[in-house]
């Protein structure tokens, strides 16, 4: 009953977002609303058969089961950029977000296409840090603190930032080695600026034995700072951007869930809030969360924070558990759920008729510091 409520809430969304799309979207051809689900799946499978190993498609664990079950490997945001790295298929088919595509074309050779089967699949928290900005807050960051600020990026930003992190000796992080990183970028310089996940950084942060009086938050839209203390103090500036779909776990849920249930064990990913992550018992990457309850006694009590595509999975392969999602009334990460079972059949059949569709090509002159960037990561993890 709660999920079909959650899937009309979210169809309606859905069917807004459509009504305001912008006009030169280019839709699919009516074709993909009049098949039905058994002959797209059909369509998938012979296509994949016939590109053998030329074709190669990654899966993030947020993506919808409809596409989901054709990736050839899963993973969480780290484990995608791994095997992107190593992958030498000539067409990898991304089912992810659009900065996970740049970072495949950016880890690939020259002679491999990486395609998003629908552009619109974005990031809105990527989409809280632009070049610009970044560029303008760096100088006014260098007068406050001179050169002892090592940058480092979540991977959820653009090519663009992490050409800038690249270019200034920094990282990308991703939330399964972002502690790692964090120690690391210690080694090199005395403060670091995190951008654009004010949460995961502050998390990890504190974590790490920083207390909150020592992180400043740069709001880019004033150029300024949130930061009432001695700017010498400050060892973490953190960008003010957020993911919207874990900002919508709070503290209420969490004392709602124990009230109900004492025995409920709580995980959640690290983008939610500082007060989110105090209050559960667990925090960590979608792999992480997928493990722990994988390895929980059966029997056990979960409640999870993070995107409901994934907590319906978890919650379908583990039928020995009890679990729920943190906040009942949670919709799926919109932009993920772009990449539909349509998009996907839609980008292949170009495929299999030689046109190469939604290529994601990040320029030359921006991959060649995006690359450092996310070379130190690699290295590191
Ligand atoms: P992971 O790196 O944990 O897969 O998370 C990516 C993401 O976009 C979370 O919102
Ligand atoms: Fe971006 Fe949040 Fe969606 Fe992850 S869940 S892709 S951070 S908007």
């Amino acid at each position: 009953m709660l999920k079909q409520v959650q899937h009309d809430l979210f169809s309606n969304i859905m069917d807004v977002l459509d009504l305001l799309e912008i006009e030169s979207e280019v839709s699919l051809p009516k074709r993909y609303s009049e098949l039905s689900e058994q002959e797209m799946i059909a369509r998938v499978h012979e296509i994949k058969a016939k590109f053998g190993k030329r074709l190669f498609i990654p899966g993030h664990h947020y993506q919808k089961d409809e596409v989901i079950q054709f990736a050839d490997a899963r993973g969480d945001s780290l484990q995608l950029a791994q095997i992107c790295a190593k992958m030498d298929a000539e067409y990898i088919t991304f089912c992810g977000v659009h900065f996970m595509a740049e970072t495949a074309d950016m880890l690939t050779g020259p002679d491999q296409k990486v395609i998003l089967p629908d552009l619109r699949a974005g990031c809105s928290m990527a989409d809280m840090a632009d070049i610009d900005q970044t560029e303008k807050g760096w100088i006014k960051m260098q007068e406050i603190w001179g050169d002892t600020i090592l940058p480092l990026t979540y991977v959820n930003s653009s090519a663009a930032i992490k050409g800038f992190v690249g270019k200034h000796g920094g990282a990308c992080v991703t939330s399964g080695n972002v502690r790692k990183m964090l120690e690391w970028a210690f080694t090199q310089k005395e403060r670091l600026l995190f951008l654009p996940d004010q949460h995961l950084g502050r998390n990890t942060a504190f974590d790490m034995g920083i207390p909150l009086e020592q992180m400043a938050v740069y709001a880019p839209l004033t150029n300024s700072f949130e930061y009432e203390g001695n700017f010498e103090d400050v060892k973490v500036i953190l960008w003010k951007g957020h993911c919207s779909v874990h900002e919508k776990f709070n503290v209420q849920h969490i004392e709602n869930l124990r009230k109900r249930n004492p025995e409920v064990n709580i995980i959640v990913h690290p983008e939610c809030t500082f007060e989110v992550v105090q209050a559960s018992d667990y925090s960590g990457s979608t792999n992480f969360i997928i493990k722990t309850i994988e390895a929980a006694a059966p029997g056990t009590k979960w409640a999870v924070g993070t995107e409901m595509n994934l907590v319906n999975r978890i919650i379908d392969e583990n039928p020995d558990k009890e679990i729920e999602s943190l906040n009942p009334f949670m919709c799926p990460c919109l932009t993920m759920n772009r990449i539909d079972l349509p998009h996907l059949l839609w980008s292949l059949e170009k495929l299999e008729a030689g046109e190469v569709v939604n290529q994601i090509t990040v320029p030359e002159e921006v991959t060649k510091y995006a690359v450092l960037s996310l070379e130190r990561m690699l290295e590191r993890s």
